[in-house]
């Protein structure tokens, strides 16, 4: 029977686009999985949808001065789209404003409360006088107790990563006006993990298929020992608390949600539902979240797995009705040309921008070779560039091109007739015959990095194939071995369209309407010849242009220019955050000094050598204008400096003070005086 799978991909934020180390994290292999499952004939529903609640979003709208159903309508329409151009697959892409979800959120938190499985404490929390709301995760920021980092937040330091809770931060400060939260006492529902510990254990111990990245961060999360969890919080945004649960606990719940990570993983449940809505069948997500036949599998990053391995299984595993993840093939982090992504500092390759400039085959396949599966990877232009054009191009556009070319120009357009085999062609079916076993079994094992590996050496086998049997010269020659050669060379184009589908849907696509098969076979088909002799194919197209320096070169330009704004804003916010006194000024003595004599250094392009005086006094100073002032044009000038610098040895050169210069990146102007007045004068 065809095995049932239930496959999701973490529900994205609706507050930002979607980036690169998105998709490399918890997207594109979930969508090579699926679309391989459903080749192979499996009933699979694959689900996603927005995050639409959570404090980072109120940020944003506040920031906006707009409601954050208007930040999360946008961002969810943004990013469906663009997932779509990207080729993803998802049966449904649902989103946590909908009245389903949102019921269905309650019913869970209401089974919970009814079976007694949370602890309700009532403590003192951060709450803004000014604004009298809590502040709750992310409206307060102060200082990280464990590495001193001033900026850390309610819930977690982005230095040391550490986790926290809003009360544990020094000096804290409200992000909403700035003021200093004072206590104030409220009740939350807590889910007390650490009496589900051996329960939890158990279950992950059954599951020693999983990857090592993951078992071990949730070993060491077993090690540290887990703790009670808050699952509500006092916030105007979110799924609010049922009224009867609340009455019955005797609190107020006016002003309480569900916090958000107890409300999203369960989006994965009403998007379900509302997929079957859709399909006519309101009943059928319950042969995907309630029959022990079917696998439930999350595909999310690393930064999720505490809440997919252990919280939201610990819901399902106390809720009762559910069935528990199979697998949590979480995958580590994508980094950029060496760099951590930084949405913040716009340091990421956004999605919606790199489909206005490429197609998004040649995304899906560089990403997929090097998925970060069991470690981080990095992602530059120039391996894309690379990729797109040394594999894509070259090996699988040009395979793919020679052989219908060739069929069309000395075979009418047709698949020509099959002759006696030599042992080349007798290798090609065998691996033709081996290849949908082989690399289904890495897409069975979530080894996506391997099956594209080993897809491209397939194509590389199928070129030399080509190359070897020299089709060119057997026209002439032995026109039957010639068109064995093309016939096989047909077959494996074919064959190609399917295997390589996962990845690239775009192309197979192609490749099917080019060779005139457009019904999709099944996985397994690629093992066998399919074309019948004598059946007509398309023209040939290009199936992938090169991609040339200038469009890698502008790519990697906006990612400079990200880094440059960023050091720029974070040297202003140096210097303003770090004002100094009338005392720090004093300790410069900045004088006006008369240039007498300029020249250039040997073997050092930038700098030059001044001769200078101050006053009565006589100094040198090697400064770096190099490039900017030509020595004679010096001679005469009057500048700034600074007298009382220790001296220093420059390049071998004795420099005795340092001159002023305004600078921006190399364009550089030094500072001088207005009106004419005496060398040696003090700067006040
Ligand atoms: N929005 C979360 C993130 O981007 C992921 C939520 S996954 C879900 O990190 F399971 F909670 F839906
Ligand atoms: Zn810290």
């Amino acid at each position: 029977m065809a095995e049932r799978i239930l496959v999701t991909s973490a529900l994205p934020y609706a507050n930002g686009p979607i980036h690169l180390g998105h998709l490399a994290g918890a997207y594109l292999p979930a969508d090579i999985f699926v679309r391989y499952h459903r080749l192979k004939g499996s009933d699979v529903v694959y689900i996603c949808g927005s995050d639409e609640h959570g404090v980072p979003i109120m940020l944003r709208a506040r920031k906006e001065n707009v409601n954050p159903q208007e930040i999360v309508d946008k961002f969810h329409n943004i990013n469906k789209k663009s997932f779509e151009q990207f080729g993803m697959s998802f049966d449904y892409y649902g989103r946590t404003s909908s009245d389903i979800h949102h019921r269905t959120s309650q019913d869970f938190f209401r089974r919970l409360h009814e079976k007694n499985e949370f602890i309700i404490k009532s403590e003192k929390q951060l709450f803004d006088p000014e604004a009298g709301m809590f502040l709750a995760d992310r409206f307060v920021q102060g200082t990280c107790p464990s590495c001193g980092y001033e900026d850390a937040y309610g819930d977690q330091c982005e230095k040391c990563g550490i986790s926290l809770s809003p009360k544990d931060l020094k000096n804290p400060r409200s992000m909403i006006t700035n003021a200093e939260p004072v206590l104030k006492e409220t009740a939350h529902w807590y889910l007390p993990l650490g009496s589900y510990q051996p329960r939890l254990q158990e279950w992950i111990n059954s599951h020693s298929e999983w990857k090592n990245n993951v078992k071990n961060q949730v070993q060491s999360w077993f090690t540290d020992g887990l703790q009670d969890r808050a699952v509500t919080r006092d916030l105007p945004w979110g799924v609010k608390i049922p009224e009867d649960v609340a009455r019955e606990a005797g609190i107020d719940a006016s002003g309480k949600v569900l916090y958000v990570w107890f409300d999203a993983p369960i989006g994965y449940i009403s998007a379900t539902k509302e997929w079957a809505e859709k399909q006519n069948q309101p009943e059928a997500w319950k042969h995907y979240w309630q029959d022990d036949d079917a696998k439930l599998v999350h595909f999310i990053g690393k930064d999720n797995i505490v809440f997919h391995c252990l919280i939201f299984p610990a819901m399902l595993m106390v809720h009762g009705d559910f069935i528990m993840p199979d697998n949590v093939p979480a995958n580590e982090f994508l980094n950029l040309e060496g760099r951590k992504l930084s949405t913040s500092r716009n340091y990421a390759v956004w999605l919606d921008d790199y489909l206005n400039n490429f197609q998004p085959d040649s995304l899906r396949y560089v990403l997929a070779s090097n998925l970060p599966e069991s470690r981080d990877t990095d992602f530059s232009w120039k391996d894309f560039q690379a990729r797109h054009n040394n594999e894509l191009a070259d090996i699988l556009g040009n395979f793919v091109n020679r052989s219908v070319t060739f069929a069309h120009k000395y075979f009418d357009g047709s698949v020509p007739a099959l002759y006696a085999l030599d042992d080349l062609d007798r290798q090609v079916i065998e691996q033709l015959k081996q290849a949908p076993e082989e690399l289904g079994k890495h897409l069975e094992n979530y080894q996506f990095k391997s099956y594209v590996l080993r897809f491209m050496d397939l194509v590389r086998f199928a070129n030399k194939y080509f190359n070897d049997k020299e089709p060119w010269k057997t026209r002439k020659t032995n026109p039957e071995n010639c068109a064995t050669t093309i016939h096989l060379c047909m077959q494996i184009v074919h064959n190609l369209a399917v295997l390589s589908e996962p990845v690239l849907p775009f192309t197979a696509n192609k490749i099917r309407q080019i060779i005139n098969m457009e019904n999709k076979l099944h996985w397994h088909d690629a093992a066998q010849l399919n074309l019948k002799q004598g059946h007509p194919v398309n023209k040939a197209e290009i199936l992938f242009d090169k991609i040339e320096d200038e469009a890698i070169e502008n790519e990697s330009q906006k990612l400079q220019q990200a880094l440059r704004k960023s050091s720029d804003s974070e040297e202003e916010e140096k210097q303003k955050s770090e004002e100094i006194t009338i005392d720090d000024v004093m300790k410069l003595d900045l004088r006006v000094a008369r240039i007498t004599a300029a020249e250039k250094i040997k073997k050092a392009d930038k700098l030059l050598k001044l001769h200078l005086v101050i006053g009565e006094e006589e100094r040198q100073i090697i400064a770096g204008i190099a490039r900017q002032y030509d020595p004679q044009n010096l001679v005469g000038q009057k500048i700034i400096v600074v007298a009382n610098l220790k001296a220093a040895q420059i390049r071998g050169n004795r420099s005795q003070g340092m001159l002023l210069a305004a600078a921006d990146g190399e364009q550089l102007s030094l500072l001088t005086v207005m009106d004419d007045i005496p060398s040696g004068s003090k700067i006040q």
